[in-house]
């Protein structure tokens, strides 16, 4: 009886490879594929489990994960991956966790069925278990993680910081994004270390999400929290806006007694008046760069670059109090 072993030595390539490509368990090479499809032809290789995942071709279909769609983030970032994805072929399936990582899984039950070619994810998961198809990871990763696509968010953070700092601030507070999301601790860190360069004290507000739907009850507990504060460094747009909300609704006025910083610049924060200062992602490139770093790897097996970093921008605007060399 052949055995796996002949294959691979037929097809040229190792048994680990033979054995993803039959069992789909991991990446493998088109070329790759290829020889191990002819060898087993030729061989008369034909386990029954093994005729099916080696003949179940990949559709091309590519799985997107999202935490949050209704935080228009996030939405930026799917448009970004769908004009990716089409451009090379693909077409998209969406699938919105909203923070429930078993909703995660869940949907990546439902991709693999659509027998997907491939996953992006921006949501904060357990990377385990992406690893048995092709994935790339967007936005909320770890520095050193391959396979990803992420903004510069610890300098993001000093850049909010420097704007606060240089702009008369007296009780400052960050607000800070929730523990289990990367990109909060590199914005903190990025905020507590121009903060520390200028002997500035400040205090902390932790939020247990970015979650839309929680933003205005998460204000008014952070003004119950610190009833002083003149100056926030928020954790992202939607909850900076709400932040401003709650400000004006206990009188308070913007940003003469209480200025504020936000982080993404989504499209509102432009169109509102005071307009809200921030810091901007660029969303949209992070979702079509992740798409063509996935697609790259789909068709050439291999990347030379698979861990992006895309600078962020300081947007100046009303919420934040006038200074000199201000526009
Ligand atoms: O507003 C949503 C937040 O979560 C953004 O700051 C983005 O970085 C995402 O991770």
């Amino acid at each position: 009886m052949t055995t796996i072993k002949e294959v691979a030595k037929l097809a040229g390539v190792s048994v680990a490879t033979v054995s993803r490509a039959l069992n789909n368990s991991g990446y493998v090479s088109e070329e790759a594929r290829k020889k191990v499809e002819s060898a087993v032809k030729e061989l008369n290789f034909y386990p029954n489990e093994v005729a099916r995942s080696l003949y179940q071709k990949k559709s091309k279909l590519i799985g997107l994960l999202l935490p949050d769609i209704a935080n228009p983030f996030f939405p930026l970032i799917a448009k970004g991956v769908e004009d990716g994805v089409n451009q090379r072929g693909y077409s998209l399936l969406l699938g919105n966790v909203e923070d429930d990582l078993e909703k995660e899984k869940d949907y990546l039950k439902i991709f693999a069925q659509n027998n997907i070619a491939g996953v992006i994810s921006a949501v904060q998961g357990d990377i385990k278990d992406l690893q048995n198809m092709p994935f790339v990871l967007l936005d909320r990763v770890e520095s050193d993680q391959n396979f990803s696509v992420h903004s510069d968010d610890y300098t993001g953070g000093m850049m909010a910081a420097e704007a606060i700092v240089s702009r008369d601030p007296k009780e400052i507070v960050i607000m800070v994004g929730p523990k289990e999301v990367p990109s909060s601790a590199a914005r903190l860190a990025g905020n507590q270390k121009v903060l520390k360069d200028h002997q500035l004290d400040y205090q902390i507000f932790q939020t247990s999400s970015f979650k839309f739907e929680l933003a205005e009850q998460t204000a008014e507990q952070f003004f119950d929290t610190y009833p002083n504060v003149d100056s926030v460094i928020a954790s992202n747009d939607v909850y900076a806006i709400a932040v401003m909300k709650e400000a004006l609704k206990r009188g308070r006025r913007i940003p003469e007694d209480v200025q504020i910083i936000g982080y993404d610049d989504m499209p509102f924060s432009r169109m509102m008046y005071p307009g809200l200062a921030t810091i901007a992602q660029p969303a949209y490139e992070i979702g079509y760069r992740g798409a063509k770093l996935l697609c790259d790897i789909l068709e050439k097996g291999f990347v030379e670059v698979s861990r992006i970093q895309l600078p962020v921008i300081l947007k100046i605007r009303e919420s934040v109090r006038k200074k000199d060399e201000d526009e």
